[in-house]
């Protein structure tokens, strides 16, 4: 070892302090520093919520039709939009499955975006999600038939669409995928040559991110995706 080598910890104290053991522990402790920070750095930006909050804007139905064999006939069309509040976190949206139900019957499933979309902050993001529609065979009780008809005569039904969404998260340089369950409990009008008699209300969806329990960190990635422009979604069925 040469002697002109200044060990850290040990300056001024006697020679034989600068040895190949001190040295070793003086790197081993800056290690250990840098780690400690990088864990912190990661923990800190963990704890950023991802309060996204889901409205659904526009829904109508153009079609809503029970025949005698319990077939659903169904065209329901939706808006919605995703509102990022934060300052700091930002999301690449990866994936999102709407599951549409009727009386807890599941009567279609999507699966969204082929080019995932980038949310900045603070950014208010419009998701042009696609006709749903098709045909299905629903398990009815007597009760819920009675209460398709009622619906039926108001021209308002009460369907519930889920939003199940992959996201990966983005806080500063830490990335991380985050999973979310929404459900949007909504009253959607039937429309008529594209108009609705009854305007539809702008339905916020429950279930916000930040509480999600299913939401997963799945490792941290440091490779730079490469963003769609905008949402360019397509679907497919499951
Ligand atoms: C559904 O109902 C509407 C209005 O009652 C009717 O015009 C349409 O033909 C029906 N469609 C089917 C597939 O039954
Ligand atoms: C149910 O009835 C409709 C017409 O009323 C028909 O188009 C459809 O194929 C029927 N579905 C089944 C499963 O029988
Ligand atoms: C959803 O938004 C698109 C584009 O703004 C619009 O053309 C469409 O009519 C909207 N859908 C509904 C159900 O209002
Ligand atoms: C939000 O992001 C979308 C897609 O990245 C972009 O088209 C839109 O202009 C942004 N809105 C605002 C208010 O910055
Ligand atoms: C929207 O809200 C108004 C006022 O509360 C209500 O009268 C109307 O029925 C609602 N529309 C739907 C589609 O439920």
């Amino acid at each position: 070892m040469p002697r002109h080598i200044n060990c850290i910890f040990c300056r001024n104290r006697w020679n034989s302090c600068c040895s190949f053991m001190c040295i070793y522990l003086s790197f081993l402790i800056i290690i250990i520093a840098v780690f400690i920070f990088i864990l912190a750095v990661a923990i800190w930006s963990f704890t950023f919520p991802s309060d996204v909050t889901f409205h659904v804007t526009e829904a109508s139905l153009k079609q809503f039709n029970l025949t005698a064999n319990n077939t659903l006939f169904y065209n329901l069309r939706l808006n919605a939009t995703a509102r990022n509040p934060s300052k700091r976190v930002t999301f690449d949206y990866k994936r999102i499955t709407v599951t549409a139900s009727y009386k807890e019957n599941q009567f279609d499933k999507l699966n969204l975006i082929v080019t995932p979309f980038h949310q900045a902050h603070k950014n208010t993001t419009s998701l042009m999600l696609p006709v749903i529609q098709g045909q299905q065979v629903l398990k009815l009780k007597t009760k819920e038939v009675t209460e398709y008809n009622e619906e039926t005569s108001a021209g308002v039904y009460n369907i519930d669409v889920d939003l199940d969404i992959r996201v990966r998260k983005k806080v500063g340089l830490i990335k991380y995928h985050e999973s979310w369950n929404l459900v949007c409990n909504l009253k959607v009008p039937v429309s008529s040559n594209d108009k609705s008699v009854i305007p539809f209300n702008k339905t916020e969806c429950k279930g916000p991110p930040n509480e999600d329990t299913s939401a997963a960190a799945s490792g941290f990635s440091t490779f730079s995706p490469t963003f769609g422009s905008g949402t360019g979604f397509s679907a497919s069925r499951p």
